[in-house]
């Protein structure tokens, strides 16, 4: 396994490999990496002559006020981690690397990037679409793997690749869950004991709204009201959102129908955790 750390010499390895007609799949990360992001580096194995696995905490797509700092950053372990997942490369650049001085460009995906997490954490889409286009055109894969735990980014990132014609294949991944339901994140570290144990309501308040649904409820109001009060006797964190939208669009339904993608994002402490499901009307 390779470690590289400039995103030229990465692109020239890269030259080199397809060069000798190697396909490549890439899995970009901000390291810490679970069981989640395993799924993931398994699938491009399987899938590609060369797996290539990001690790970079982008500084752009958090807001002053947020984690950049104390987000963890675990380099050897995920070194070893990648290791036993058979990674051909780890793309590990610095800051510097990604954002020389006269960095001036961004990338932005209107609409989608506005809706559900967009409304709490501005900027933070664009911070994404940026350094994914960046990461496309360094590693320039043949196969891009995102997951569906992050289903907004997987939408914006799935729109970027289409509207600027990368020629990447988008394939996203179901979400992986721990035993008691709650998704697999870097962030759930920042939880205490009882936070870790109260988190679950989150899985839990979105099976009530896909039954609910299955029982006949179509209201999105009622289903909202009945997840927040599940989820309010579980946690004093406030809750950003929860919301039944298109699922392709990412608008508000008033009344269910189609793909909904019913989503959620809750603090717990310090964590700020996002779920999601879809269900078919
Ligand atoms: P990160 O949070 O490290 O996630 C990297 C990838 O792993 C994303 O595609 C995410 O959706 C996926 N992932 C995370 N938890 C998962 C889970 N429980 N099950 C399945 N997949 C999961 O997302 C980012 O990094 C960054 O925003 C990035 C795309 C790398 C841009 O900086």
């Amino acid at each position: 396994m390779k470690i590289i750390r400039h995103s030229q010499h990465m692109q020239s390895a890269i030259s080199a490999l397809k060069f000798k007609g190697k396909s490549i799949g890439f899995v970009p990360t901000m390291g810490c990496l679970h069981a989640g992001h395993a799924s993931l580096l398994k699938k491009c194995r399987k899938e590609n002559d060369v797996s290539v696995l990001s690790i970079f905490v982008n500084p752009r797509q958090f807001s002053p006020q947020e984690d950049f700092k104390r987000y963890p950053r675990t380099f050897k372990k995920d070194e070893n981690f990648a290791k036993k997942e058979k990674v051909d490369i780890i793309f590990h650049p610095s800051v510097d690397d990604m954002y020389p001085l006269g960095f001036l460009t961004s990338v932005e995906i209107r609409n989608l990037s506005e809706q559900l997490c967009g409304r709490f954490r501005p900027g933070h889409f664009q911070g994404v679409t940026t350094v994914v286009a960046k990461l496309l055109n360094i590693v320039s894969p043949h196969v891009l793997y995102l997951g569906q735990k992050d289903a907004q980014q997987a939408m914006v990132i799935q729109t970027m690749v289409k509207d600027l014609n990368f020629p990447t294949h988008v394939k996203v991944l179901p979400t992986i869950r721990e035993h008691d339901g709650l998704a697999l994140s870097s962030r759930n570290i920042y939880l205490s004991p009882e936070e870790r144990v109260a988190a679950r309501v989150l899985y839990q308040a979105l099976l009530a709204a896909k039954n609910q649904i299955r029982n006949g409820e179509y209201k999105p109001h009622r289903i909202i009201q009945k997840m927040r009060s599940m989820i309010l006797a579980k946690t004093s964190g406030p809750v950003d959102y929860i919301e039944l939208v298109d699922a392709s669009t990412l608008k508000k339904l008033k009344t269910l129908q189609g793909n909904v993608l019913i989503a959620l994002a809750v603090w717990f402490g310090r964590a700020r955790l996002i779920d999601n499901i879809t269900i078919r009307i």
